[in-house]
Formats: structure tokens, sequence, C-alpha cells
């Protein structure tokens, strides 16, 4: 991915929460920007329709207790193929991290929308299934950070091993821990090693664990490339669990390395605008 767009969802996954009340909708110039988007990240897995419509996103008010967006009728539709729920959250979050880095705020649904009144809108081939949708406008205030799990829970490392972890992983991990989930449940945990970093899915969360897993797979790659670390991932886990591995020319010049006589670096210095 370009660097530039590295860069921006960054920043955005640093300062991005859930928003669900909105004070308006998409700009209309914002919105077909952010649907060449949508349509630029269909790979085959899984693919984004950015929509408008009403009847969607909110419930009625005797349910509001229930939770739900409102205040618009903006939204993503993720849509996946072979029930590929990690390609979902991965494309689902980069979309996320889109709408956030153009100054708008949105929540991941996985129950609280009007599923049915949805499925009438779209033409789903037999392998496809709707996922999630995600709700996008112009939030109402500025969104609340979540409190997420301590490093230590994600990692089992304490904050000495910590510390000394090369400084991709240290932003991987950090950004990886501010990464959304249904219920903020995080319900994954990172292996560690010198080479890769490993997530592993501990809970079905509802059936959205492994789009949980798929929103923080983005997260790990954004956070390793913040220090100049790009990298693929292999599905070779036990359980097929995926692992984040640089790419091979990078691992002898890992940016934490050029910086190792430096204590004042920070990967920030060089992302943020
Ligand atoms: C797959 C998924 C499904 C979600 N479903 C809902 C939902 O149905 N309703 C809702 O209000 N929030 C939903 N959320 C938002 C989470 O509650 C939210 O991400 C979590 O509480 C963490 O807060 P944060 O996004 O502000 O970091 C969902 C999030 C994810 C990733």
């Amino acid at each position: 991915m370009a660097n530039e767009m590295m860069k921006r969802w960054y920043n955005a996954a640093k300062t991005r929460a859930s928003v669900r009340e909105y004070s308006g909708k998409v700009p209309k110039e914002m919105f077909y920007r952010l649907k060449n988007f949508a349509e630029s990240l269909d790979n085959g897995d899984a693919r984004i329709e950015f929509k408008s419509k009403s009847g969607v996103l909110e419930r009625p008010r005797f349910l509001s207790f229930l939770g739900g967006v409102g205040g618009t009728n903006c939204f993503a539709a993720i849509i996946v193929r072979d029930d590929n729920k990690f390609m979902g959250g991965y494309i689902g979050e980069a979309f996320v991290l889109e709408c956030v880095s153009m100054g708008l705020g949105t929540c991941w649904l996985g129950g609280t929308y009007k599923k049915g009144a949805l499925k009438n809108y779209f033409d789903l081939d037999e392998d496809e299934k709707l996922l999630c949708v995600i709700s996008v406008g112009r939030a109402a205030d500025k969104p609340q950070p979540a409190e997420k799990k301590t490093i230590e829970k994600l990692t089992g490392l304490s904050e000495v091993d910590f510390n000394e972890l090369p400084k991709w992983q240290q932003s991987a991990i950090e950004i990886a821990r501010l990464a959304p989930s249904a219920l903020n449940k995080q319900p994954w945990e990172l292996e560690i090693e010198r080479d890769y970093i490993r997530i592993i899915n501990t809970k079905r969360n509802f059936g959205f664990g492994d789009v949980d897993c798929g929103i923080a797979m983005l997260h790990i790659e954004i956070g390793a490339a913040a220090c100049g670390v790009h990298g693929d991932w292999f599905f070779d886990g036990e359980d097929g669990e995926a692992r984040f591995v640089p790419f091979a020319d990078r691992l002898n010049v890992f940016a934490d390395e050029e910086h190792a006589d430096d204590d004042t670096y920070d990967p920030e210095d060089d992302f943020e605008e």
C-alpha cells in the first residue's frame, strides 16, 4: 500500500473511536470519492458497496435501548465470498480509516441495523453473504475512545520484554491494540517472534471473531509500516492462523536498527503531520 495512505491510516487508527450519533450525512463530493474507494477495495474475496438509504440504520425509537446509530443514512455494506470474514474485516477497516482520515465518523455494525431491509438493496451471488455494515457521517460530538486490553494481556509480554522488542513490533502491537472489535472484546492474542507476529483468535465473539482478527491484521500492518517495515500475511498456524512476516529485504534494515543509538526516536515523528 502507498506510504502516503499508510500515514493517513496510522493517524486515523490512533484517533478513531466509534461514532453512533451523527449530525449529518456525507457531503456529495466526499460520497462519490468514498464510493470509488469502496469499489477499489474489491479483491474477489470481499467487496464493499457504499450507499445512502433511509430506513436501514436507525432502529425504531421504542427499540433504541438496543443501541444502533442515528443522524445519517450513509453506510458501507461489507460483502464476503465463501464466508471470508478475515478479508471482510481487513478491507472494511481500510474503508473506516479512509473515512476517518477524511474527517468523518464511522461505526462497525454487526447486529444493530435492519438487516432484512438492507438485503433488498443488493444482488448477492450464491456464495456471497452480507457480513456487516459500517455507518458513515459527520460525528455529532467528539467520539470517546473505548478502554482497551493491556499489551500484557494481548501478548503475554511484561513491560520490560515489550520495551526490548524492535520498534516495528512495538508499533504494530500498539496500533493493533486500538483496533475496534464487536462488543470491544478484542478476541485475539499476539504471538511475537523475532521475525513475525502471529494473530490467534481466542473467541467466536458471536460469529465476529474472525472479522475482529481481520481488522486487527490491518492495524498490525499499519503499525509496522510506521517504522518502514512492510510484509505479507501467511495463514500457516496450526489452525490456519495468520502470521505477518516482513519482506526479506527489510529483515536487516529495520527502521529500529537504523535508529538503534537514538533514544529519542519515535516512529510518530516520521508519520504525524
Ligand atoms: C465486527 C463488529 C461488529 C460490531 N457491531 C456493532 C453493533 O451491532 N452495534 C454497535 O453499536 N456497535 C458495534 N460495533 C462497534 C463496537 O462496539 C466498538 O468497535 C467497540 O466497542 C470498541 O469501541 P471503538 O470502536 O470506539 O474502539 C461492532 C464492531 C465490530 C468490529
